[in-house]
């Protein structure tokens, strides 16, 4: 229970319907291992992570005393002209963990400025090897890269982009969403082998419009998280790799979801035995608990920016809070933990688990019309209530929250993405309650 009183005056909630969150409020006090406490008492169990961020479970006593060690030796300091150990630090335990040559990190504080941050070094680094008219960038339809307005631009879920309109970036265009209904609507850990190619339209139609020497860069998710967990198509990774090599085009993956061992493996790059130029993380980093992102480069970009009068700033981009020391030492003993505990092998481990629970759980239940599971999340997809778009997934996420279980509603589709730490009796809960809510809600 809250010893705190509050009202609801002031606050303006993020990504919420805030007349209707007035009525019914959603508060969380405490949390430990795989369950919060609400404001009235309430134990609810965290069927998300609390949106993806905190893989080793809430309230780690390893990651609360490196942050208090830290609070009391280095504060803050400021990361312009100056820096701290534990940036240098965690910059080596990330650039060790991640995929091929990928080895300078660029830290920011979230998964937007990761996406806005990645854009511009794309530019910086054309820019720098005279091939500055590469400013055309490509996204991909229905992707998610936060709410800066370069990552709105590139991002492609029409509601996040509709009122911004006026201010999107010019020249950026996106690849049709690679989802195919009606052959893979039912995608159990595989990957759908899409009889034609999903990527003929990159080079048939978009590229020659704008002509590749003119593209700086194609950023995509690889697995789809905040739509809904749409899994890509067998090799399309690859061969996204293979056109963005022949024709001088950067590849970002936006991995603030797959990032650190939501598909069993360190990246989803790892996954799918693909390397980008640019890696873009967040989210579970810190376990969630402090907030911090950040851009992996491939050494030549790095390289490539490094001109100029040695007293002058090369890349003219950074925070306030870049490589903030507490949020490194967060980011140090995450990465302990995810070592000591593997749990990245037991994202994979309980990742069959859960797919297997929802697949025989979930499939055939009223108005389910796709199921997609791989790594630990997975995705039910719903038949609209005709007219109003999302009220059936949201009837569904608050049943279940009053029943004791935190899914995410996205679009049509009902998420579920523990913790790794998620024990079989967690995963039976989150199944039967969603099975439960979705029957009720029929
Ligand atoms: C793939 C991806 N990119 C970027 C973001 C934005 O991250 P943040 O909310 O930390 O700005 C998210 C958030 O969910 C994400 O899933």
């Amino acid at each position: 229970m809250s010893n705190v009183e509050f009202t609801m005056d002031n606050q303006w909630l993020p990504f919420t319907p805030n007349r209707q969150f007035h009525k019914d409020p959603r508060v969380f006090v405490a949390a430990d291992g795989m369950f919060f406490t609400t404001h009235d008492g309430r134990r609810v169990l965290d069927g998300v992570s609390s949106l993806w961020c905190v893989a080793a479970g809430h309230n780690r006593r390893p990651i609360n005393e490196a942050i208090k060690r830290q609070l009391d030796t280095l504060d803050y300091a400021t990361a312009f002209q100056v820096s701290n150990d534990q940036a240098f630090l965690a910059a080596e335990r990330i650039a060790s963990l991640a995929p091929g040559d990928l080895d300078k990190v660029l830290f920011c504080n979230s998964g937007s400025e990761a996406a806005d941050t990645s854009l511009k070094v794309a530019l910086a680094y054309h820019r720098a090897r005279g091939e500055g008219h590469r400013t055309v960038f490509i996204g991909r339809e229905r992707s998610y890269h936060g709410v800066g307005f370069g990552g709105m631009s590139v991002g492609g879920i029409p509601a996040n982009r509709k009122a911004f309109g006026a201010a999107l970036l010019p020249r950026v265009d996106h690849l049709r969403f690679a989802h195919d209904p009606v052959n893979h609507a039912y995608v159990h850990g595989a990957e759908p082998v899409w009889s034609e190619d999903p990527l003929v339209e990159l080079e048939a139609r978009i590229l020659p419009l704008h002509d590749p020497s003119n593209v700086a860069a194609i950023i995509v998710e690889p697995v789809v998280g905040s739509a809904g967990w749409y899994i890509p198509p067998k090799g399309y990774l690859k061969r996204l790799r293979e056109i963005c090599d022949k024709h001088g085009i950067l590849l970002i993956f936006d991995e603030v979801i797959t990032g650190f061992g939501r598909l069993g493996k360190p990246f989803a790059a790892d996954y799918y035995g693909v390397v980008p130029d640019m890696l873009n993380f967040a989210k579970c980093v810190t376990n969630g608990v402090i907030p911090m992102g950040g851009v992996i480069c491939r050494g030549k970009l790095y390289d490539a920016i490094m001109q100029g009068p040695e007293h002058v700033v090369e890349f003219f981009h950074g925070y306030t809070y870049s490589g903030h020391p507490v949020a490194c030492a967060a980011a140090i003993a995450t990465l302990d933990l995810f070592r000591d505990e593997d749990l990245f092998a037991r994202a994979g481990t309980m990742g069959t688990a859960l797919g297997d629970a929802m697949h025989s759980g979930l499939k055939g239940l009223p108005n389910v019309v796709g199921l997609r599971t791989l790594g630990l999340a997975g995705a039910v997809e719903l038949a609209p209530i005709p007219g109003t778009p999302g009220k059936r997934s949201f009837d569904i996420f608050l049943e279940c929250f009053h029943q004791g279980v935190l899914v995410r509603a996205a679009g049509e589709n009902l998420v579920l993405a523990p913790s790794y730490v998620v024990e079989p009796a967690h995963i039976d809960q989150m199944v039967s309650t969603l099975a439960a809510a979705i029957k009720k809600h029929a």
